[in-house]
């Protein structure tokens, strides 16, 4: 077991691939004294190196990088092609041609031994479950390891690895579901029922995942048993994060969000806009990377254009809460509500 790094705040910058997380982000959250976590997904093993070494240059404080496992389509080729058909238009208008909806493991291998060379003082997963060896090889560079849950089962079988502890992710969460599967219906819990679930069958430490935008939320989390919070959403809006500028002007407004496979073929929460609500007699196929690189020239047209209909607008249940300030800035108030929250807690009026 590699315990997590001692933190001065029990918060998180949760990662954020697609741009957001930056090494700066990374860098102001750990100066705080929170944790800032890069997002290797997307992202060549060469270009994840250079941002390590970026962090580095900026601090001292420990940090994280979050690695998506691969995925596999559950739909067909052709409706996969058939849903391809159904955005033509929209690459018309925007004069782009479509991508190849084919899968690749991100580069995987390489990414891990990475992270292994750079000793990475924590490393986290997404979309399902990393082997009893890579979590050995980390472990043996000094690394933590944590893996995301959706689900209280998905918790156990991550401490059958040999994990130090999971994230778990409520259905609040801005951008991808989490979990091990992408089947409707399955780790669709509320973030204060997923804490006690998992807390009934698991004993590693939980960081807790979704919707929470400020100290009294972060408050609620650490009293259902979170030893940490991860905010994702919170962050888009600092001056660091790497947010392209079509998706901060939506952020913050009334617009509620929506959990969709349009963008990527993997439900995600984004804002709600044309793109992911229009009614098709083709629904989005399950079939994550394959969508997710078939949409990526589209979205990234899309964000040129300044077309607030057609990128993806990842964000949690809570966006219009968010704030606008330097990342350092945001940790230290956050810290100071949930201190504030928690001692109200503990001496509540009248109790
Ligand atoms: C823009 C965006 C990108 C995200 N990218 C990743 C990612 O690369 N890896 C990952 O594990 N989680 C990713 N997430 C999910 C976060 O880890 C976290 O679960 C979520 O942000 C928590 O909900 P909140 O946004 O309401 O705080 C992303 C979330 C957002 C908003």
């Amino acid at each position: 077991m590699v315990d997590l790094p001692p933190l001065r705040h029990p918060l998180v910058a949760a990662p954020m691939a697609g741009g957001p997380s930056t090494p700066r982000l990374v860098a102001a959250v750990g100066q705080a004294g929170g944790l800032g976590f890069l997002a290797a997904g997307y992202r060549r093993p060469e270009q994840v190196g250079e941002e390590i070494r970026q962090v580095r240059q900026l601090t001292g404080a420990s940090f994280g990088v979050n690695v998506l496992l691969p995925g596999a389509a559950r739909a067909t080729e052709a409706e996969i092609a058939a849903y391809a058909a159904t955005l033509r238009p929209d690459a018309q208008r925007l004069d782009v041609a479509l991508g190849e909806p084919v899968a690749d493991d991100d580069h995987l291998d390489e990414k891990i031994d990475l992270l292994c060379q750079e000793r990475v003082p924590v490393v986290s997963f997404a979309f399902g479950l990393p082997t009893g060896a890579t979590v050995e090889r980390l472990h043996a560079a000094g690394t933590c390891v944590l893996v995301t849950v959706t689900t209280p089962d998905e918790a156990v079988a991550a401490a059958e690895t040999g994990a130090d502890g999971v994230v778990a992710q409520g259905i609040e969460a801005g951008g991808h579901r989490g979990g091990f599967t992408d089947r409707v219906g399955v780790g669709e819990y509320g973030l204060l029922t997923l804490l006690r679930l998992v807390a009934r069958v698991s004993r590693l430490p939980v960081v807790a995942a979704g919707g929470l935008m400020d100290g009294h939320s972060v408050a609620a989390a650490l009293t259902a048993g979170a030893t940490a919070a991860q905010l994702g959403t919170a962050f888009l809006r600092c001056p660091e994060a790497g947010t392209n500028p079509v998706h901060r002007a939506v952020l913050g407004g009334s617009r509620e969000t929506v959990v969709t496979r349009a963008f990527t073929g993997r439900r995600a929460r984004s804002i709600v806009n044309g793109f992911a609500s229009r009614q098709s007699t083709v629904p989005p196929p399950a079939a994550y990377p394959h969508v997710h690189r078939l949409t990526a020239p589209l979205r990234r047209a899309a964000v040129a254009a300044g077309d607030t209909e057609t990128a993806s607008l990842w964000a949690g249940q809570g966006h219009a809460l968010i704030r606008e300030l330097p990342a350092g800035e945001l940790v230290r108030q956050l810290a100071a509500e949930t201190h504030t929250a928690l001692a109200a807690t503990r001496h509540p009026p009248g109790g």
